[in-house]
């Protein structure tokens, strides 16, 4: 398998400017040597005081949302023209706490997905179902709908740019982790699905992510799924204890 494994972190709406500064030189050093991809996505506030620590280092700089709309009257939005003046490399979109709490629908990502493409950002598009949808039989359903409509319009050419990440949402802060089986069954349906819709090459080369309680004694498990190409962090991310033994998981 030619894909590398890439394990990122989602900082969520924790830390000040000075603990990301602490988090951030620490990771830039304890992951130096690291063998895989790796990206942080800390909040808006904090990018420019990451930036500075990650830039030069194996450290992909992230984004955890951007707006639908390049610039204008929308208050409180940020934009991907301010994302990347502050370097910003790669935008996480879909996120299920956008899609539940915040009410972002398909339609809303597709746009954000296209315009980060269009400014030559990488897009981690997460996908997944809710427990209840997953109960009901629905799991492979839902993430083929939230991956054909955030993809709507996106032409082959712009795959290389995009990440998958299959969060399911009942994993998600709770400490229930997917079994690696059952992850690496929506992974590979996803994995398919992308070769339906791109061909056979693409749905090799495209990494998909798992988030849902990844942690330091679960990580290697999961990353050793055929289908399973790296991790979304969140709980785990906030610490080097935690988010170091992922990302250098053997
Ligand atoms: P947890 O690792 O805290 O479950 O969060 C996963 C996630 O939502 C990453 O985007």
């Amino acid at each position: 398998m030619s894909r590398s494994y890439y394990i990122a972190g989602n900082w969520k709406m924790h830390k000040t400017r000075a603990e990301a500064a602490e988090l951030a030189k620490a990771l830039v050093s304890q992951l130096k040597d690291g063998k895989h991809r790796y990206l942080v996505a800390p909040s808006f506030t904090l990018i420019e005081t990451v930036a500075s620590i990650v830039k030069g280092s194996n450290i992909r700089l992230g984004a955890q949302n951007m707006a639908s709309e390049e610039q204008g009257a929308h208050t409180g939005e940020v934009s991907v023209l301010q994302l990347k003046d502050l370097g910003v490399q790669t935008v996480i979109l879909g996120h299920s706490e956008r899609r539940h709490n915040y009410k972002e629908d398909d339609a809303l990502i597709n746009k954000k997905v296209k315009l980060a493409l269009k400014h030559g950002l990488e897009v981690i598009l997460c996908v997944g179902e809710l427990l209840e949808e997953r109960e009901a039989g629905k799991a492979e359903q839902v993430c083929e709908t939230q991956v054909v409509k955030g993809l709507e319009g996106v032409p082959a050419a712009e795959l290389a740019h995009i990440v998958i990440a299959y969060e399911p949402v009942w994993a998600i802060g709770t400490g229930k982790t997917a079994t690696p089986e059952d992850a690496d069954v929506i992974h590979a349906f996803v994995r398919k699905l992308i070769g339906k819709l791109y061909g056979a090459d693409a749905a090799e080369r495209i990494t998909i992510q798992y988030g849902g309680s990844v942690k330091p004694d679960n990580a290697a498990q999961l990353m050793a799924k055929e289908n399973i190409d790296g991790a979304l962090v969140g709980g785990a991310a906030l610490k080097t204890d935690t988010f170091v033994p992922i990302a250098l998981f053997a």
